[in-house]
């Protein structure tokens, strides 16, 4: 063996492929839960996600509150308190106003344990001037369910749906793109191939959760637009 052989590097590892981002996992046999169910976001993302084939729990401060959203959604919709639907579900969907969250996450921490969760409350002010983005001491509303859920898988999506097109059956299709966020891939992964579950919807990862407030203050920008047009706006993401 020369001297030059012996300085010879091994060759490289082949690397393996890059992860197609498109290719997500399948998720029509988890169970998705919706905290504050009964509101006018979660009875349109229930409805949504019960039509495309998932089995659908929601969740209230009130059981029987729940069960009679659930009845009137009807598609196998099934009702109970937050925190049997919490414990109950794969994915709980966080939508409850901004002033309850913290409280209600608090209160449902060990319900929520293991579980994936997916936040998607826009932390809001309204004055004369419109609606406004508040500031939030953790940085967003999903930041802050991560402080409050140390235990849970914390994800955020579904900040820029109109309640009213979700609700409305004489919709097909929702024309949209979710943005998803997230520290892991592999829960943004299941957000996104949820969100795809939806007729007309893509879920597009948008970062991680440090970069959710923007996207929740966004909001503030739709809801400027759909008073000025009379719509109902949402989000395309290009060239992706
Ligand atoms: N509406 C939209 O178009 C839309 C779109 C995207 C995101 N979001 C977000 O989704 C969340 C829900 O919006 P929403 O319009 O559906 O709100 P909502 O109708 O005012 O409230 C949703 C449900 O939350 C429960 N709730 C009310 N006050 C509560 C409190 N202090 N603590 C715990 N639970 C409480 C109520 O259910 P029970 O009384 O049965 O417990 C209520 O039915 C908000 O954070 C909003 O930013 C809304």
């Amino acid at each position: 063996m020369t001297s030059s052989d012996s300085t010879q590097k091994p060759p490289a590892p082949a690397k393996a492929p890059a992860k197609d981002p498109w290719d997500l996992p399948d998720v029509s046999g988890l169970v998705v839960g919706v905290l504050g169910g009964t509101g006018d976001q979660g009875r349109g993302l229930a409805y949504r996600f019960a039509k495309a084939g998932q089995k659908v729990v929601i969740g209230s401060r009130a059981a029987d509150r729940a069960r009679q959203a659930a009845a009137e959604i009807g598609l196998g919709v099934e009702g109970a308190d937050n925190a049997e639907t919490a414990r109950r579900s794969d994915v709980v969907i966080i939508a409850v106003p901004w002033e309850g969250h913290a409280k209600t996450l608090e209160a449902l921490r060990e319900d929520l344990a293991g579980k994936l969760v997916v936040d998607c409350v826009n932390p809001l002010g309204f004055d004369k001037q419109g609606a406004y983005a508040l500031r939030v001491e953790e940085g967003s509303a999903a930041q802050q369910a991560a402080a409050l859920l140390p235990d849970s898988r914390v994800t955020a999506a579904f900040h820029h749906l109109s309640a009213v097109l979700l609700q409305d059956e004489s919709v097909a299709e929702i024309d949209t793109d979710v943005m998803v966020l997230g520290d892991s891939r592999a829960d943004t992964d299941v957000v996104q191939a949820l969100a795809a579950r939806i007729p007309g919807m893509r879920g597009v990862f948008a970062g991680r959760l440090r970069n959710a407030h923007q996207v929740e203050a966004l909001v503030a920008n739709l809801i400027s637009t759909n008073r000025r047009y009379k719509a109902h706006a949402a989000l395309r993401v290009t060239d992706v």
